[in-house]
């Protein structure tokens, strides 16, 4: 079974704004994926749709099999969400914040605390766990919301721009339990973020997004060949021989496209015979951002 699919999913709120138009994919148990896009490309939006806060317009979604705007309590019993703006309760400690929504989960005294003093020491938060929550930085509630989401244990996990007010350090922790969790644990993580650079760093697939629509789904690598068959090949060197296929990109750079890595040891063979001393050699592929922006243009220019 999937553990989300979506289906012509579509939604235009009250006033004809189309925000998310048409999408159709879905994702494999224990993916971390990335769906991206800038500011109003509808990300949010569809989180909603997943987590049965908004029903459609037209088409559906499932999650793990559930449809969230009929069965809203199977897929919360299932899911973990961290929207971009926690609410949680300031006049409570981090401690009593977990307990109290593990309660709401059902899991008894005992289960609860244990859980939430994993989860708090996992998310380094154990030393802040006794003190109320309207004393921490926003890095400290984004983590404690991630703790929150997962105190259930949950398969699937939503996450809405989760790093945004983390430090770079936190970025890190927040990160590597991510990835564990999809590893060891196989929970889905349906990831939102406008940072592509960052999404590259942990996610195995994208959705990649612009105005409600869905440009490209895919992996990285399927990605780059969609917009650029092979990769450039980029080489420092000195006294380099003069023959095709190199062209000079400045002082002592040159560049080829080549259409896979198997070409390699023949051209750096054959600078080396023509007298040519080599510094380093690069093999370029697009990045995800690069990739973006080449699939935004495409689509501008149709
Ligand atoms: N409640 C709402 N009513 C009307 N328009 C909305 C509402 N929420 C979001 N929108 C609009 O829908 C579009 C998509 O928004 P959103 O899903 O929040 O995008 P993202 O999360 O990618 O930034 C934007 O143009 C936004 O202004
Ligand atoms: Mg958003």
């Amino acid at each position: 079974m999937d553990a989300i699919s979506l289906e012509h999913l579509s939604k235009t709120y009250p006033g004809g704004k189309q925000a998310v138009r048409q999408l159709s994919f879905s994702l494999n148990p224990g993916e971390v994926f990335g769906f991206l896009g800038p500011n109003g490309a509808g990300k949010t939006t569809t989180v909603k749709l997943l987590t049965g806060m908004l029903a459609p317009s037209e088409g559906s979604c499932r999650v793990l099999g559930h449809h969230p705007s009929q069965e809203p309590q199977k897929v919360h019993a299932c899911s973990g969400v961290v929207t971009e703006h926690a609410q949680m309760y300031d006049h409570m400690t981090g401690m009593q914040n977990l307990q109290f929504y593990a309660s709401v989960f059902g899991l008894s005294k005992d289960q609860a605390k244990q859980r939430a003093e994993a989860l708090l020491e996992q998310l380094e938060l154990k030393d802040a766990g006794n003190q109320k929550l309207s004393t921490y930085s926003t890095g400290m509630r984004q983590r404690l919301s991630l703790a929150r989401a997962l105190i259930h244990r949950p398969r699937v996990l939503f996450l809405d721009e989760p790093t945004s007010g983390l430090d770079p350090e936190s970025v890190q922790k927040v990160n590597g339990l991510i990835q564990k969790l999809a590893k060891e644990e196989g929970v889905t993580v349906f990831l939102c973020t406008h940072q592509l650079r960052y999404a590259q760093e942990i996610c195995t697939r994208y959705g990649l997004m612009e105005q409600g629509k869905l440009l490209a789904v895919g992996t990285l690598d399927e990605l780059q060949k969609r917009v650029c068959p092979g990769m450039i090949l980029q080489i420092c060197a000195a006294d380099m021989p003069k023959q095709p296929p190199f062209l000079s990109k400045g002082e002592g750079i040159y560049e080829t496209r080549i259409e896979s890595e198997k070409e390699i040891p023949e051209l750096i063979r054959s600078i080396v015979a023509g007298g040519g001393d080599i510094y380093e050699v690069i093999a370029k592929k697009p990045s995800l951002e690069e990739v973006y922006f080449t699939l935004t243009a495409q689509e501008g220019a149709l």
